[in-house]
């Protein structure tokens, strides 16, 4: 056995990256998850301890905004989408031993508990700062809240912290004729006391800490731009009004939700911990001998690998063992778009596919490194059916069927081959290390070879010629064991990227769940069970589909209700006065960011509409053009003026908003049944 083994059990947390409750899981997200559940499910099988916790970051600004919007309490936000991304990651078969959120009493706890630590140990600060203030919305605004002309290169419509364009970086005090995003009017500067970690304080540590191969070396030498300031600091307060957890003794200031949202790791763990009885100091103590393993997209490392080591050593717990980053994905080289229906969400993607082709190509294309990796449709079903249906299921298949139908289901009682299927248990060991090392690329393809050479060892000896022959029947039972053997040991290696298949191939060899060891050993004079196919080839109208589906969907995280609830009778339906309406004239609304102001004729009468359509219509391409209205709403003042009436559109919003127009022929006023 290979020295690795023997080595004592290993004791290790692992994360993931908490995704924002405030949309859904896309396949972007997923190559981290499937990234980190491939790791855990790895150590697992290697006889481990691995722990894989996870949560929603349920906290800031954003979700705030977007609850007000749909009219419901961020409470309600959150639950929805926690509910949201669990059926989501059950679906891609990640095997999260705790998925809990960042609003929750652990949460509050440990984080009020390092702050606490922190300040006593002389970490925090108050430093009075300016920042824009929304006067109409009665809120300073975060810099993603706020839009202008960047100061350096004088492109528009830039964000408060980065010019898109040049790629400057700046403070939104600096923009040009700055727009707050949330009620589109002018933000005045205000200054406020704020609370700052002095990171500085953590420097040697630090510089340690990035030097010690915990992340990527790009990683780390990226980080040391920031050391080189003079003032070290990070504002870790926000003001009301704020969605997150008061801080302890500042009435009216919050913790900023990046402050909070990686100590969501420690309340999750907590969390488990005290379900199932485990000891969380033994992990997370200052000298602890387990590890603490984060995964994490390349966009989130400075977070990851400053702040968070700084925020656990300065308040009193273990320091991270590795933060490991990935790359972005794109969709056939481009970033993922609605319009091109390439923005695909889990829901969708698991309306037509099989969660384990994506988890196969994702694996077959990560690495230990931080390049963005690209899904290319083609490439995805050409690769999953030859290697996975052409090459891995093919081996099965094949054995499987003359065992079942000739041999009574009853394997041999040796091997033609023994050396062979050493080879292959030998092979796991370089196997084993690529999975360790996150090269799982090497991984498959070092698998795949193996594969490759299982089917030639089956094409050669022709064990479908060879049960035409009465006298040589007995070596087509060797072969076919032969081969199920070494198909048996593919299994066991891509177990930790294929759970599913490799079930249903412990099934039909009937076996037990099996363990990375579990590769050395043979199958002889060994009952099967009837087989079952494991995986079927991709076909392209799957694919089409899931396009057109991403192209057409509605907003993922439409409230969900209780279905008899959300019934309506036909009276109540027959309320709701649904007019043709012609659009006479169409015009900006000053000051407001997404609203037209819209003259419609409805027959009878003519009627003033505000409509948030202003992100998907040019005004003067409206003029003319009819639509549908609903009459009888009473009318409703709003910030710009009175609105008498409601277009029905639908779509996710920004550029994907699609007004709904009759067939030729309606006329203004017709009433719509
Ligand atoms: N809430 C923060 C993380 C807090 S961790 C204490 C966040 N959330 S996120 O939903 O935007 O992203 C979650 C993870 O998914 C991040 O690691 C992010 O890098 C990753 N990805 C999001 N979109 C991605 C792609 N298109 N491609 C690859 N990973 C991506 O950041
Ligand atoms: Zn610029």
């Amino acid at each position: 056995m290979p020295p690795a083994e023997q080595a004592p059990p290993r004791k290790i947390l692992v994360t993931s990256a908490l995704p924002y409750a405030n949309g859904p899981i896309h396949l972007g997200h997923l190559v981290e998850y499937i990234q980190t559940d491939i790791w855990a499910r790895f150590q697992r099988m290697r006889g481990h301890t691995c722990y894989y916790v996870c949560a929603d970051d349920a906290h800031g600004t954003p979700i705030m905004l977007k609850a007000e919007d749909e009219g419901v309490t961020p409470e309600q936000l959150i639950e929805r989408f926690g509910r949201e991304h669990r059926r989501d990651f059950d679906g891609f078969l990640i095997s999260f031993d705790n998925y809990h959120s960042t609003h929750s009493p652990e949460n509050r706890h440990f984080s009020e508990l390092i702050y606490a630590r922190l300040k006593a140990r002389g970490h925090i600060v108050r430093r009075t700062i300016t920042q824009l203030y929304d006067p109409q919305k009665n809120m300073f605004l975060p810099d993603r809240f706020i839009r202008g002309t960047c100061p350096v290169c004088g492109a528009e419509a830039q964000y408060g912290d980065n010019c898109e364009a040049c790629g400057s970086t700046y403070a939104p005090t600096d923009l040009i004729d700055p727009v707050s995003v949330v009620s589109g009017g002018q933000p005045e500067e205000r200054e406020s006391e704020q609370l700052f970690f002095k990171l500085g304080d953590f420097r040697d540590f630090l510089a340690q800490w990035l030097g010690g191969g915990h992340t990527q070396a790009e990683i780390a030498n990226k980080q040391k731009e920031l050391f080189a300031q003079e003032l070290f600091e990070w504002d870790i307060s926000r003001n009301a009004p704020y969605w997150g957890f008061e801080i302890p003794g500042e009435p009216g200031k919050y913790f900023y939700v990046w402050m909070d949202a990686p100590i969501g790791y420690l309340a999750s763990f907590q969390n488990l911990c005290e379900r199932e009885g485990l000891d969380f100091d033994q992990f997370m103590r200052p000298d602890s001998d387990c590890e603490l393993c984060h995964f994490i997209g390349k966009d989130i490392a400075r977070f990851h690998t400053l702040f968070w080591p700084a925020q656990l050593r300065g308040g009193g717990f273990r320091t991270p063992s590795a933060v490991w980053c990935h790359g972005f994905l794109t969709v056939s080289g481009q970033k993922m778009s609605k319009r091109h229906g390439t923005f695909i969400t889990a829901e969708t993607y698991l309306k037509h596919l099989a969660p384990e082709y994506l988890r196969y190509y994702f694996a077959a294309k990560l690495d230990d490194g931080i390049d963005d990796i690209d899904l290319n449709l083609d490439d995805f079903k050409a690769r999953v059916n030859a290697d996975l249906v052409g090459k891995l299921v093919n081996i099965a298949s094949r054995c499987a069927s003359f065992i079942g139908r000739y041999f009574d289901g009853r394997l041999s009682d040796s091997l033609p081959q023994p050396r062979m299927l050493e080879e292959f248990a030998e092979a796991g060991a370089a196997i084993a290390a690529d999975y360790e090392k996150r090269r799982y690329g090497k991984a498959v393809r070092r698998i795949m070879a193996l594969a490759d050479r299982a089917n030639q060892y089956v094409d050669a000896a022709k064990p479908w010629i060879l049960i035409k022959d009465a006298g040589r029947r007995h070596e087509v039972r060797q072969i076919c064991t032969q081969g199920l053997n070494l198909f048996r040991i593919l299994a066991i290696y891509l177990k930790p990227v294929l759970p599913a298949t490799a079930a249903r191939a412990e099934a039909f060899l009937n076996l037990p769940p099996q363990q990375w060891r579990d590769a050395g050993k043979a199958m002889l004079a060994h009952a099967i069970a009837d087989y079952q196919p494991l995986l079927t080839r991709i076909e392209t109208k799957q694919i089409e589909a899931m396009i057109e589906d991403g192209k057409t969907q509605t907003p993922a995280a439409e409230p969900e209700e209780d279905p008899a609830g959300a019934q309506i009778g036909l009276d109540e339906f027959a309320k709701v006065d649904l007019r043709i309406a012609r659009i006479v004239a169409a015009e900006a609304v000053d000051g407001a960011d997404k609203l037209l102001r819209l003259r419609l004729d409805i027959g009878d009468s003519q009627r003033t509409v505000l409509a948030g359509i202003k992100s998907a219509y040019r005004p003067e391409e409206l003029e003319g053009r009819l639509t549908v209205v609903v009459a009888n709403l009473a009318p409703r003042r709003m910030k710009f003026g009175v609105s008498e009436g409601m277009l029905l559109a639908a779509g996710p919003g920004g550029a994907d908003i699609f007004l709904l127009s009759p067939d030729q022929g309606a006329t203004p006023g017709m009433r719509v049944k």
